[in-house]
């Protein structure tokens, strides 16, 4: 297959079109950013880990019986996708209390929930993505009511298989975003990438956090994190 012209830049992937139709070449970037872009870094060796985590994950879940974009790892930096047109909408599963949503509802970080949580944020850099209500995502025809539903009981679905997968091999998946994409025939399609980018992924034991965590509050090495949680999904780092 032939990598053909770039099609977009954003801010932790490239993508290219391909001689295939419908198929989409990923390159994964060694950039970092947090807070709306406001905080950016290179970081060597984070677009292969991230690469190489995000295959492992959407082959797992594959596996599962959960569809995605997700065709195959090409190379260390590299994957190619089916192409859907994103759905501007962010999906964020919680299980533990951390981040945005400790800051909003005053809760302590680490407070297990009883139930696991969806939230909807509108995917837009200018308005900040703000946590936005199944009915705006109706109001600014973002998704219907049937997709709405759907959106939520497979970003639900995603997280039972995720949660099992990292318990096993001793680390809590405390919170992760995930995008959804509808394709050519109009299915929805979970999309974009699952990796300690976009996930909080804290070490069962001792509650080291092995996530971008690392990066945005400044709490030590971010390849060494990632690169334990490639080598605990049992993934080569080369
Ligand atoms: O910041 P917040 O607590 O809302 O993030 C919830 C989860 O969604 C975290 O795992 C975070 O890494 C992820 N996230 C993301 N991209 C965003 C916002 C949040 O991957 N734009």
């Amino acid at each position: 297959m032939e990598k053909g012209q770039l099609l977009y830049e954003g801010k932790a992937k490239r993508l290219y079109a391909t001689d295939e139709q419908d198929i989409l070449w990923v390159e994964y970037k060694d950039s970092a950013t947090a807070f709306n872009g406001e905080k950016k870094a290179e970081i060597t060796g984070k677009g292969m880990l991230n690469n190489k985590i995000t295959s492992l994950i959407f082959e797992k879940l594959q596996e599962a019986g959960i569809a995605s974009h997700f065709v195959e790892q090409l190379s260390d930096h590299e994957q190619l996708v089916r192409q859907v047109t994103i759905i501007p909408v962010e999906v964020v599963v919680r299980n533990i209390v951390a981040g945005s949503m400790a800051k909003r509802l005053g809760l302590e970080e680490g407070t297990v929930l009883k139930q696991s949580i969806v939230e909807f944020y509108y995917k837009d850099d200018a308005l900040g993505d703000p946590i936005i209500t199944e009915d705006h995502i109706e109001m600014l025809e973002l998704a219907s009511t049937e997709e709405i539903k759907q959106l939520r009981t497979k970003a639900l679905e995603v997280n039972e298989v995720l949660f099992g997968f990292f318990k096993e091999v001793g680390v809590d998946l405390v919170d992760f975003k995930i995008e959804f994409g509808r394709d050519n025939d109009g299915q929805i399609l979970l999309a974009d990438e699952i990796s300690p980018d976009t996930c909080r992924l804290w070490d069962a034991k001792t509650k080291q956090k092995l996530d971008k965590d690392v990066f945005r509050r400044d709490l030590g090495n971010l390849t060494q994190a990632y690169e334990l949680i490639l080598a605990k999904l049992g993934g080569q780092h080369s």
